[in-house]
């Protein structure tokens, strides 16, 4: 697998993740209205000694859709059961794991875009009104029972709703989309992880790991440590704003977070296609990556930051982007269709 320092996606060196992670609603850092419209939500389920709603939570990796969950759990002082997506392959893993729960329980299902469909199914009653229809037997003496479940909410979450069928998407009674991270807010990470890790950092430090971290906490944590390392070799483990400059100039994300691959994508469709419009098809294939990383995980900062447009044509290089790679921008030819 490739190494890339600011891959969104979960990696072993995040495995210290667990430490990090906020338990607690007050913990959590931003993400403001997901937070005041789920204490409500807390606080009346827990008045009325009911399960949450079932909960939808989807948005880029790394933002914080696992770790709001456990701290869902922990509000709630219910226990919590995850699992993902592809992990469950057949109806009967899914109805083992439904009926293992217990009253009032979480179960958080991961990249539940995966799910296959006849599992899907199974989830429907169960979401609805907490029954569990199974088959036993096969051909003419095939019979279906229904079994009633203890009350439970699920807490799907997902890169890409998009993916999602409609009859699931429109069982969650809560559908929240996180969004990515002021410079401030992923500043306060920054400090908070600082601390816990018992790293010492100036404020301006913090603030320019914070610039580089494209709007994601996990980025955000794992820079922190990758600086930790240069600032305890080059010097004391002190981190101050030189250090950290210096550090992430080595480590290759430049000012805007932006890293080798972001700039290959960009650079690729000034360069071979006039700055677009292009699919995302022809861009995968002119750099060589997979279509869908691009656009689960590329693309969705560069749109962020507007240094990508997608139009009904194409995706289009913005002028902000020429302007930032030093490229000269020429209006005429790509009005059209922008
Ligand atoms: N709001 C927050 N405040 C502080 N730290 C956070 C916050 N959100 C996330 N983090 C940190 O970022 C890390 C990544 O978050 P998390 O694993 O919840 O992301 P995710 O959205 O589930 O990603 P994926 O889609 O890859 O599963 C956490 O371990 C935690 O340390
Ligand atoms: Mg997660």
């Amino acid at each position: 697998m490739e190494e890339r320092i600011l891959t969104q996606s979960f990696t072993q060196e995040d495995a210290s993740e667990y430490s990090l992670r906020p338990r607690w609603l007050s913990e959590y850092i931003g993400q403001q209205k997901i937070k005041e419209e789920l204490k409500i939500y807390i606080e009346a389920a827990k008045m009325r000694k009911e399960p949450l709603d079932h909960v939808l939570l989807y948005g880029p990796p790394g933002l914080g859709k696992t770790t709001l969950a456990t701290v869902i759990s922990n509000e709630m002082g219910v226990g919590i059961k995850i699992t993902s997506g592809p992990a469950i392959e057949k109806s009967g893993d899914l109805a083992a794991i439904l009926t293992n729960l217990q009253e009032n329980d979480i179960l958080f299902i991961d990249e539940i875009h995966r799910l296959n469909r006849s599992v899907e199914e199974i989830l429907y009653p169960a979401m609805e009104d907490f029954e569990l229809d199974i088959v036993i037997g096969k051909g003419p003496s095939a019979r279906s029972i229904r079994l009633s479940l203890p009350r439970f909410t699920l807490i799907g979450a997902t890169t890409r709703a998009a993916l999602m069928t409609s009859p699931l998407r429109d069982r969650f009674g809560v559908i929240n989309r996180l969004d990515y991270y002021s410079v401030e807010e992923l500043k306060e990470i920054i400090k908070r992880s600082a601390n816990i890790l018992n790293i010492g950092i100036d404020e301006d430090a913090a603030l320019e790991i914070a610039k580089r971290s494209r709007g994601t906490p996990r980025i955000a944590n794992r820079l922190l440590k990758r600086v930790r390392d240069f600032a305890q070799v080059r010097g004391n483990g002190y981190i101050d704003f030189k250090t950290s400059k210096e550090a992430l100039d080595v480590l290759g994300v430049d000012e805007m977070g932006l890293e080798y691959i972001d700039r290959k994508i960009l650079v690729s469709i000034i360069e071979k296609f006039g700055g677009g419009p292009v699919g995302i098809d022809a861009i995968a294939a002119s750099i060589g990556e997979d279509g869908d990383t691009i656009e689960d995980v590329y693309e969705p900062y560069l749109l962020q930051i507007g240094f990508l447009n997608r139009t009904p044509r194409g995706r289009v290089v913005t002028k902000l982007a020429y302007d930032y790679l030093k490229y000269p921008y020429i209006e005429q030819g790509r009005i059209e269709g922008v």
